[in-house]
């Protein structure tokens, strides 16, 4: 069976498109595509719809990575479509767990940079929605690393 991971932040447009997309592109390269059901959200609406943020994706592509997807929010009927519900900051990891219906659901509840050896424990990815190109770059570099991490970690415990 699929290893089901929704990656979430806040308007589903910048950072957890870029966290799914570098995971995607890890999976691929590992040759592992079939295993995993890889998806993102956002805990807001108001981007609902829309593609990726235009930034995200021009720096993701000079990387070779793809963003893909449309926006849309992450509601309490998909803790049951995912066996990891992965937070890019506190606040999303807070949401989730007040909209997780039950105790198993929240303890699928995880911050994303917890998987990133370059990151303390309880680090952020931080939003870039409101700087400049070097913010998106940092983003990037974040999520290669903690998918990295993801990666070998679901390996392990799913003896992959
Ligand atoms: P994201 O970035 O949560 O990484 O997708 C943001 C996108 C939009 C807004 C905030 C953060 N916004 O306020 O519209």
């Amino acid at each position: 069976m699929a290893v089901r991971i929704c990656f979430v932040c806040l308007g589903n447009i910048c950072r957890s498109p870029t966290a799914e997309a570098a995971m995607r592109h890890l999976v691929d390269s590992e040759g592992l595509a079939h295993v995993f059901h890889l998806d993102s959200a956002g805990t807001g609406a108001w981007h609902e719809g829309e593609p990726p943020d235009r930034r995200a994706t021009a720096t993701a592509k000079r990387r070779g990575v793809t963003l893909e997807g449309r926006a849309r929010r992450f509601d309490r009927e998909d803790f049951s479509r995912f066996d990891y519900v992965i937070a890019m900051d506190q606040s999303n990891y807070r949401h989730l767990e007040q909209l997780a219906p039950t105790d198993s659901d929240r303890r699928k509840v995880v911050l994303f940079r917890d998987f990133d050896p370059d990151g303390p424990r309880g680090a952020e990815v931080p939003d870039p929605y409101y700087g400049g190109d070097d913010g998106f770059e940092h983003v990037l570099d974040i999520c290669l690393s903690a998918a990295r991490g993801l990666l070998r970690h679901v390996r392990k415990k799913h003896t992959l």
